[in-house]
C-alpha cells in the first residue's frame, strides 16, 4: 500500500486516479494550488463538472485550514521574500531593494527599451546571489541569448558553464505552448528538485497580441490571458518565486499629452501585475524606468543604461 497521505489530491472527494493525473499535469500538485484555484480552471484542466469542481476546491480549503492570519504571521512570510538585485542600485532601490520573490513584475515599453536585457541580467544577478537557485527563461521572440548571459556572468565574476547551466530555457511557439510551458514549472520543482527563483516570460503578450486580431477576438484573449496570469501568479506565491513579465506597448492615438502608449493587455495583465514598470528610451542612449504600480512603495522613476556588464546608474 502507498503512504497515506493528506496533502495529495488524490484524497479529495470526486478526485480518482485518472482526475488526479490530470491535476497534477495542469499543475495543481497539492491541496493548496486547488484550495486557491477557480472552479472554471479546474473544469478546464481536468473535464469535471462544475459541482465537482467546487466540492473539490472546499473540501481542499478546508484541508488547508485556510482562512485570516495575524499580520505577525504575515510579516514572517514577507521576511522569506528574496530581493533580486538588476546589478545597478537606483534600480533596485526604485523596487524597495530589488525585484520581488512572490510577486510578478511586469516591465512594459517599446523595442529596445531594455525589457530583455533586464531578464538576462536578473537571471545572473539571482545566480550569483543564489547559487543553488535556478531560473526559468520562456522565450517567446527568440531572444534569449546564452552569449549575452557569457558576457554577464563573466562580468559577475561567475562560472559560464555552471550559470548557464542553470538556466532552463524553453521556447513558446505560440500562446497555448507558453501557457503550458508555465504550467510545467510546477513539476520542475517538484519532480526534478528544482529551486526555481526566477521565471521570465519575455514576452507575456506576444503571441496573444498576434493570435487574435480584432475586436471580435478581443474577450477570448483576455479570457485566456487571464488563466496564463492565473498561473504565473500561484506560481508567484506557492513557490515564493519572481515571476518577470514583459510586455510591448501600442500608440494610443487618442492622448494628445504625455507619453502616448498603453501596455498590451488590458486590466487583465495590469491587475495580475503586482509591481508594473514602464521603460523608455532615455536622452543619450539612457533608459528610464518609472514604477507605475507597487503595493508598498511610492512611484517613482529612476534612469539607467544597458552595458556590456549589466545594468548601470547614470
Ligand atoms: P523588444 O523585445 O524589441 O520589445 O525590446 P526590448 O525592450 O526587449 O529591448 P532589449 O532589452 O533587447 O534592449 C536592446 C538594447 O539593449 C539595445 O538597443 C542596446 O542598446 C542594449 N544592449 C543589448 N545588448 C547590449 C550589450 O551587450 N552591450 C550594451 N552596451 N548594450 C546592449
Ligand atoms: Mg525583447
Amino acid at each position: 500500500m502507498s503512504e497515506e497521505n493528506n496533502n495529495d489530491v488524490q484524497n479529495l472527494p470526486g478526485v480518482g486516479a485518472a482526475t488526479a493525473e490530470k491535476l497534477v499535469s495542469s499543475g495543481y500538485h497539492d491541496m493548496l494550488s486547488i484550495a486557491v484555484a477557480s472552479p472554471g480552471q479546474l473544469v478546464d484542466s481536468t473535464g469535471v463538472s462544475e459541482a465537482v469542481a467546487r466540492k473539490m476546491i472546499n473540501a481542499a480549503r478546508d484541508n488547508m485550514n485556510m482562512g485570516f492570519e495575524t499580520g505577525t504571521e504575515v510579516m514572517v512570510r514577507r521576511g522569506q521574500v528574496i530581493k533580486i538585485s538588476c546589478g545597478c542600485s537606483s534600480f533596485n532601490t526604485l523596487l524597495g531593494g530589488g525585484f520581488e520573490t512572490g510577486a510578478i513584475v511586469e516591465c512594459f515599453g517599446e523595442f529596445g527599451s531594455g525589457k530583455t536585457q533586464i531578464g538576462h541580467v536578473l537571471a545572473v544577478q539571482l545566480l550569483k546571489a543564489y547559487p543553488n537557485a535556478s531560473v526559468v527563461y520562456i522565450d517567446t521572440e527568440n531572444t534569449f541569448r546564452p552569449e549575452r548571459i557569457e558576457q554577464l556572468a563573466r562580468a559577475a565574476e561567475l562560472d559560464v558553464e555552471d550559470t548557464l547551466s542553470k538556466i532552463i530555457v524553453a521556447r513558446a511557439y505560440n500562446s497555448d505552448h507558453q501557457m503550458l510551458l508555465a504550467e510545467k514549472v510546477d513539476g520542475l520543482i517538484k519532480e526534478q528538485g528544482k529551486d526555481v527563483k526566477l521565471l521570465v516570460v519575455d514576452s507575456l503578450t506576444a503571441h496573444f497580441r498576434a493570435e487574435f486580431i480584432g475586436r471580435g477576438t478581443l474577450a477570448e484573449r483576455q479570457q485566456k490571458l487571464n488563466r496564463h496570469m492565473h498561473t504565473l501568479g500561484r506560481l508567484s506565491s506557492s513557490n515564493n518565486m519572481c515571476v518577470f513579465v514583459t510586455n510591448q506597448v501600442m500608440s494610443k492615438p487618442d492622448q494628445f499629452f504625455g507619453d502616448p502608449t498603453t501596455a498590451i493587455g488590458g486590466h487583465v495583465v495590469a491587475h495580475a501585475s503586482t509591481f508594473r514598470i514602464y521603460l523608455r528610451k532615455g536622452k543619450k542612449g539612457t533608459r528610464v524606468a518609472k514604477l507605475i504600480d507597487a503595493p508598498n512603495l511610492p512611484d517613482g522613476e529612476c534612469v539607467f543604461e544597458v552595458v556590456e556588464g549589466g545594468l548601470n546608474d547614470v
